[in-house]
Parts: C-alpha cells; structure tokens; sequence
C-alpha cells in the first residue's frame, strides 16, 4: 500500500507564557492514495492544529510526517512553502477567494507560484472549472456567484495543481444543507476519480461522506472507522 500520509507519534505543545498546553499528544495515522476520510470531534479536541501540520503550515512539536514519502520535519520554511504548492490543495470553510479576480484567475493562482506560463494556467484552470461544474462562469467574479459556487471555485483551485491531497477544514460550514450535500457530491465524485481528500466536519451527515472516519478527543484519537470500501 501506497500511504500519501503517515503521522506517527504527532505531538503539538503550544507554551504561552509558562503554561504549556498538548493540542496533540501523540497521535499516528497513515492515509493511502485515493482514501476519502474525515477528522471528526468537538470543538478544541486538536482538529485544526492536525490539519495545519498536514498542510505544512506548522510543525509539531515531536513525532515525524511523511508526505507522499517525503519527510517534512525538518524542512526550511522556503521548502514547506515549496512542497505545500506541490503536494497539497487546501479548501477552507471561507473559501477564501481573491473577491476582485474573475473566478477563473483564482482558479489559476496554484499555478502563478509554481511558475508557469500564463497559456498553460488558463488551460489548466479551465480543465479544473469544468471538472466542478463551472463552465460558463470563468468570468464571474466571487461576488456574482452563490456560496456552493464559490466553494466549487476554491475547490478547482485546489485540484488544478494535481496535488496528492486535498485538505478541507470544514468545507460545508457556510453552505445550507442542500448545497453542503452537493458540494459532498462533487468531493464524492472527486474521489472515485482517484483524488485523495482529508476533511475536517463536526457534521455526522457530511462526514458519512467519507470511507473513513477518524474521532479525536482531547488531542488523541479515540476511534478510526472504515464505513464502506474506498480507492
Ligand atoms: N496557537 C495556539 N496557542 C495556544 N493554544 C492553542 C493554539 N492553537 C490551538 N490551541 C489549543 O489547542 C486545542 C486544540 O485546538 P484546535 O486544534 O483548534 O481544535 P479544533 O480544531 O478541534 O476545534 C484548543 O484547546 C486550543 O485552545
Ligand atoms: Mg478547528
């Protein structure tokens, strides 16, 4: 088995002050390419400071990460920056989209860091929008499109760079029932393309999505669960 993600003995102490305090306090999991799986658990039990050490955007404190076989303890900020645009897409619960930028060109920012020419980023972030269903709106501004729209940009975005993993950290939290199930869909359909998608919800509905669920509380795992078959 190919894992695209092994955590092993991932512990994350925050010091303010003299407190310290254990957002993570040794926790291990290896994800396999083309895995669907869902981070659930309450509010404060170390969801987002996991999800930010798989994005590369913190390092724990002990306790080593493989991505896509490459160590990330270790790397200069210039080299996680590097392996951050390569390896990962990310998909916020915001979106967080460029609100001035024609959908499109959002689409193509992934690809204005890794440096290439402008031909091909459009050619790229065209193929991305009409994967999510947005053909036709390569021109609209995020204002001039509905919030499952937006989130359907952020999500070309995210793919347009090929990357290993998708990450989104509550992709459905500002999007009504039906849009969040439609947006389920299209990550549903993603994944039996081959993507490989971790997805942080508090949401036992959205995270049925998933092949896998994986429960923290108090920054440990307490469960991880296959409910159907994924690759
Ligand atoms: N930068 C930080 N400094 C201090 N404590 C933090 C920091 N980030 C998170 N924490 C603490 O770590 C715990 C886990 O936080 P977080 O990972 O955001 O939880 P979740 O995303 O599951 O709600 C919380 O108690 C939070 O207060
Ligand atoms: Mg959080």
């Amino acid at each position: 088995m190919s894992s695209v993600i092994s955590l092993t003995g991932i512990r994350r102490v925050f010091s303010m002050g003299d407190q310290q305090f254990e957002a993570l306090k040794g926790i291990s999991f290896s994800v396999d390419a083309g895995e669907f799986v869902a981070i659930m658990g309450a509010s404060g039990s170390g969801k987002s400071t996991c999800m930010n050490i798989l994005g590369c955007l913190d390092l724990p404190t002990a306790g080593s990460y493989l991505l896509d076989g490459l160590d990330v303890g270790g790397m200069t900020p210039n080299q996680l920056a590097d392996i951050r645009n390569k390896k990962l897409g990310f998909v916020f619960q915001g979106f967080n989209l460029l609100a001035r930028t024609p959908a499109v060109e959002n689409v193509e920012l992934p690809l204005v860091y890794a440096g290439l020419h402008s031909k091909e980023r459009r050619q790229k972030a065209l193929s991305a929008m009409e994967q999510v269903g947005l053909s036709g709106k390569e021109n609209n501004h995020p204002s001039q499109l509905s919030g499952g729209q937006q989130q359907r940009v952020a999500i070309a975005r995210a793919l347009v760079n090929n990357p290993a993993v998708i990450l989104a950290d509550e992709p459905t939290g500002n999007l009504d029932s039906s849009t969040s199930n439609e947006i389920m869909g299209l990550f549903t359909a993603l994944n039996r393309q081959g993507i490989t998608i971790i997805m942080v919800t508090h949401e036992h509905d959205v995270a049925a999505y998933a092949g896998r669920q994986i429960t923290f509380k108090d920054g440990s795992i307490i469960s991880d669960s296959q409910t159907k078959r994924t690759s």
